[in-house]
């Protein structure tokens, strides 16, 4: 949710922000704009454009203003419509500092009367003018560092902020509360970002910001300050050693594509880092005081949003089988309202790829404070849910730039078994044999989601047929039943077409009306305990005249009759089936986006990063 970045060096300024917010653009993209020094005279000059940031490119062609200092912002809407004049950065009514923003400050509309008797005048709708004023109204009597402190103080609500002013222009000032922001360190310059994607170009040495904790950025030095107390804070810079060419398309049309086909490495890798060289499960993050903790453990929550939510149900359904313990998947946002009861004895397992969904954060905030253990499954190292949890294992995705989860998905399904298998194996809920009998079959994930993957022209072929319908219908049973989910997820997030996901068992419960010769079911029926019911489900919607695409096993000639089409995947354990019944559904789900003509990476509305609740 809106994008922002910041340099200060010796370099030109403008393309470097230009450069971070093409990698930032994923978290929204309803506006776009930067703020920069102009060189010569010490004055502000600032270009905004509503919509995409190829527009904004295109206004800045031909300015090289020597600029050495400047920030810039992509945005995803939340006070005002999309437009140029709800664009950041915002200005004071003075001109003299500029100010990117992403978050929401909740008590915007009783400062911005209070400025107006001032006699100041707003020219956006937007939260974010407020804070440029406020810190202006200080600025009058104070350095850019005490008004942005007297400001921010007086703020409510989930914010981070960069500051630019045209009369101290060696430095910036950073800030965060909730939101992220991490910042890169160079030689002689210095980046701001809200996620480490842009600054990996230049630097691989991070530091993420704590919550109420604001930075003075120069080119040499970076102080970083409490809010509350002004007392220094050191932190040391982190090393982030993620493959940069993981975060260009290589080739591909699309970032989802070039995802989608990564899946296999990308579960390698996973299975690669979670086996010690006895071929036990282990997980490097988890200490022995954990693992003891972990062993006394009698609940499972797993709580996350979106497409991380079917994951957790996928995770449900793993935990309860194998380390017999009751494992319950909600959804953040309906979690933390529920007030749930736990106490030391639940372990809350947090699924994010970003590490910074707002939510997420807060129902890990809620369970940590009323006693919970929190373990957060995360992509994204050192954000936010990473760091504040008890405990976090990584998924070892990669950075996922497309905005529809593909990858990230697998990995985290991936890393939910293994965890399963870990606490299966601490408390002793599985054999020796039954363990090296399922780390074999995970071992052959990789080579099976390959295979999987081949049949994308077939898929194609099939979404040419489909492409012009507007709702679909995905039902599945069991540890397929998430798969339903996020396949019709998937689809309606970049198609914008209708797209249901049911349970098959409850069909005859009132879907079943739905379905007439017009009618599109994409059935989960691999192999697993409830094939046969799956087999039923499927003899029921074609009795009434439905049209069937079925993913089964390979091999299953009685399916293949059913359906009027079939895509397949290898003989695995039902368990793991999940990692790849849903690559077809991501490869439909891309294609008859495409045949459509919609923008695959950055869907209509959506961003990447839901950093507001
Ligand atoms: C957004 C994204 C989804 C993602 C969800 C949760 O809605 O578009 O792809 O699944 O947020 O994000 P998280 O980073 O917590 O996994």
């Amino acid at each position: 949710m809106c994008g922002i970045v910041g340099y200060i060096g010796s370099r030109s300024a403008i393309p470097i922000l230009v450069n971070g917010l093409e990698r930032l653009e994923y978290r929204g993209y309803d506006s776009a704009g930067i703020a920069c020094l102009n060189g010569q005279r010490e004055s502000l000059f600032v270009v905004k454009e509503q919509g995409k940031l190829a527009r904004l490119k295109e206004q800045l062609q031909g300015f090289d203003l020597h600029s050495r200092i400047g920030i810039g912002h992509t945005r995803w809407a939340t006070h005002g419509v999309p437009s140029r004049d709800n664009a950041h950065p915002h200005q004071d009514a003075s001109g003299r500092i500029a100010l990117v923003h992403n978050g929401i400050i909740e008590n915007y509309a009783v400062l911005k009367k209070e400025l107006q008797r001032k006699g100041v005048k707003f020219h956006s709708e937007t939260d974010t003018e407020v804070a440029a004023n406020l810190i202006g109204h200080y600025y009058k009597n104070h350095s850019l560092e005490e008004a942005f402190r007297k400001a921010v103080l007086r703020l409510e609500g989930f914010f981070a902020f960069v500051v630019l002013s045209a009369e101290e222009p060696e430095k910036l000032i950073v800030f965060r509360r909730s939101n992220p922001l991490c910042l890169g360190i160079g030689e002689g310059e210095n980046f701001i970002a809200s996620d480490v994607t842009p600054l990996l170009e230049y630097t691989r040495r991070i530091i993420y910001l704590e919550d109420d904790e604001y930075g003075v950025v120069s080119r040499d030095k970076v102080v970083l300050r409490s809010l509350k107390t002004r007392k220094t804070v050191k932190r040391a810079t982190v090393h982030i050693d993620w493959d940069i060419s993981q975060a260009e398309k290589g080739g591909y049309p699309h970032f989802m594509i070039k995802e989608i086909h990564e899946q296999p490495q990308v579960l390698s890798a996973a299975i690669q880092k979670r086996l010690n060289r006895r071929g036990n499960v282990y997980f490097d993050t988890l200490s022995p005081g954990m693992d003891k903790k972990l062993k006394r453990i009698k609940n499972i929550y797993l709580v996350s949003c979106g497409t991380a939510y079917h994951a957790g149900m996928v995770g449900n359904y793993m935990m309860g089988k194998y380390a017999r313990l009751p494992a319950e998947a909600t959804v953040s946002s309906e979690f933390r309202y529920e007030d749930p009861i736990l106490n030391k004895d639940d372990l809350v397992i947090l699924i994010t790829q970003s590490g910074e969904t707002a939510d997420t954060l807060a129902a890990m905030r809620e369970a940590k404070q009323k006693g919970a253990m929190t373990l957060a499954v995360v992509n994204v190292v050192g954000s936010t849910i990473a760091r504040e949890s008890d405990a976090v294992v990584y998924t070892h995705a990669g950075p996922e730039i497309g905005v529809a989860s593909t990858k990230a998905y697998t990995a985290q399904l991936a890393t939910l078994a293994f965890l399963t298998l870990y606490l299966a194996q601490l408390k002793g809920t599985i054999t020796k044999k039954e363990l090296k009998r399922m780390i074999a079959e995970l071992r052959k994930l990789p080579a099976a989601a390959r295979k999987v993957l081949k049949q994308e022209a077939a898929i194609e072929k099939s979404a040419r047929q489909h492409y012009h319908r507007r709702n679909f219908l995905y039902i599945g049973r069991g540890y397929n039943f998430p798969t339903a989910l996020e396949g019709a997820l998937k689809l309606k997030e970049i198609t914008y077409a209708h797209a249901h996901g049911y349970a098959a068992g409850e069909m005859k419960h009132g879907p079943i009306a739905l379905i007439d010769h017009e009618q599109l079911v994409i059935c989960m029926a691999p192999r697993s305990r409830t094939y046969e019911k799956m087999l039923s489900n499927i003899e029921e919607i074609r009795a009434r005249d439905g049209m069937i695409i079925a993913i089964g096993t390979e091999g299953d000639k009685r399916l293949e009759k059913l359906a009027d089409e079939i895509f397949c995947i290898p003989k695995t354990e039902e368990v793991f089936s999940p990692i790849l019944t849903v690559l077809p559904l991501q490869l439909f789900a891309y294609k008859i986006a495409v045949f459509n003509k919609r923008d695959v990476d950055q869907p209509r509305n959506l961003a990447k990063s839901v950093t507001v609740e």
